[in-house]
């Protein structure tokens, strides 16, 4: 890597230009997005765990129905993301034989278990709410096909927002047996949504060089302002209370939050707390029951592949 290729390839991104598969790029731009885009796909697939619990027991078959969709919209995006860190030159079964080994991330947000119905539509506001924000931040990304991902996804999930967020409403003005489960929700799922959404800057270590090559338009903290701004007082207007004493609104009216405990992220990151064993446990079990189809589909490519 020549300092005229640096140079070069900053230009582009000063210029606001998208990279594309094709083009010259630092490998340590390469290494970070294959790292991002892969940990985002594990999330998505991942992610899909602790409400597909559910869909066996929704109280409506319109609520089964929504959460039907949203689910198989999420492997969906877990799809797009795999293909988009494949055009960095990362393989699909490099990319889940990381995450079915341990040692790859996926969002801490995950491994949190989803103890009642309200936790669904607890995720679809906070949880959703808060990915929308990541994700149209990410939408104006300098890689190509990660920012046109991230367009897709945005509309989607823009679905799965306003669902959640339209169950809990109904839930918070309902029976006092439906508010309650609401809170206990709101109260399980508040800070697990803050902390998903990265550590504080001066603890961010891969910030610098994302920001400096147009990956991360917006850190880590400036997004969870985004978040608590829009949805603090949604959730108040709704007759919830949020769980942090020391929430109060500053001069310029954004909303502050009370100290978090990292010690907790990292517990769940790490999986020493948290559902970690069971989420991995559970995709390793499904890659074992789709192993036929694998085999399957290289003996037909073998049997049909072109004699030389
Ligand atoms: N869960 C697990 N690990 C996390 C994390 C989280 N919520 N937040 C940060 N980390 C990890 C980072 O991966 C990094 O570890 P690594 O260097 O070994 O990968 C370390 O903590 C330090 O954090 P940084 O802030 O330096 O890391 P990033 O600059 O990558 O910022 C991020 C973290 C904001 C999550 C960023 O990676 C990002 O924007 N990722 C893309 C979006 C994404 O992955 N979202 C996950 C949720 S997907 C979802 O919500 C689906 C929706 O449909 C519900």
């Amino acid at each position: 890597e020549t300092p005229e290729q640096h140079a070069a390839f900053e230009a582009r991104i000063q210029r606001g230009e998208k990279i594309e598969p094709g083009d010259w790029m630092p490998a340590e731009y390469r290494r970070q997005l294959i790292r991002m885009i892969s940990q985002h796909a594990h999330s998505e697939v991942v992610g899909m765990l602790p409400e597909g619990e559910w869909i066996t027991r929704a109280p409506s078959l319109r609520r089964k129905l929504i959460l039907m969709a949203k689910v198989q919209d999420e492997a969906g995006h877990g799809q797009y993301l795999y293909h988009a860190a494949e055009t960095l030159g990362a393989t699909r079964e490099a990319m889940l034989d990381a995450l079915l080994s341990g040692q790859a991330k996926y969002s801490s947000i995950f491994n949190y278990p989803t103890r009642s119905w309200a936790d669904v539509g607890m995720i679809g506001w906070l949880v959703d709410g808060a990915a929308i924000k990541n994700q149209t931040m990410l939408a104006g990304c300098s890689y190509g096909p990660y920012s046109r991902a991230m367009v897709r996804i945005c509309s989607e999930e823009t679905f799965h927002h306003k669902q959640g967020k339209e169950m809990i409403v109904t839930y918070a003005r309902g029976t006092a047996g439906q508010r309650q489960m609401a809170q206990d929700a709101l109260n399980r799922w508040w800070w697990p949504a803050l902390m998903m959404l990265g550590p504080h800057d001066a603890d961010s270590p891969n910030s610098g060089v994302l920001t400096r090559w147009g990956i991360k338009l917006k850190s880590n903290d400036e997004v969870r302002q985004q978040f608590l701004d829009e949805h603090v007082p949604e959730l108040l207007e709704a007759g919830l209370s949020i769980p942090d004493p020391l929430l109060h609104q500053d001069e310029q009216g954004h909303w502050r939050h009370g100290p978090i405990d990292w010690s907790e992220f990292w517990a769940v990151v790490k999986g020493e707390r948290g559902l970690n064993r069971e989420r991995l446990a559970t995709r390793q079990q499904a890659h074992q029951d789709g192993a036929w189809v694998r085999e399957a589909m290289s003996a037909y490519a073998a049997r049909t592949a072109p004699t030389a």
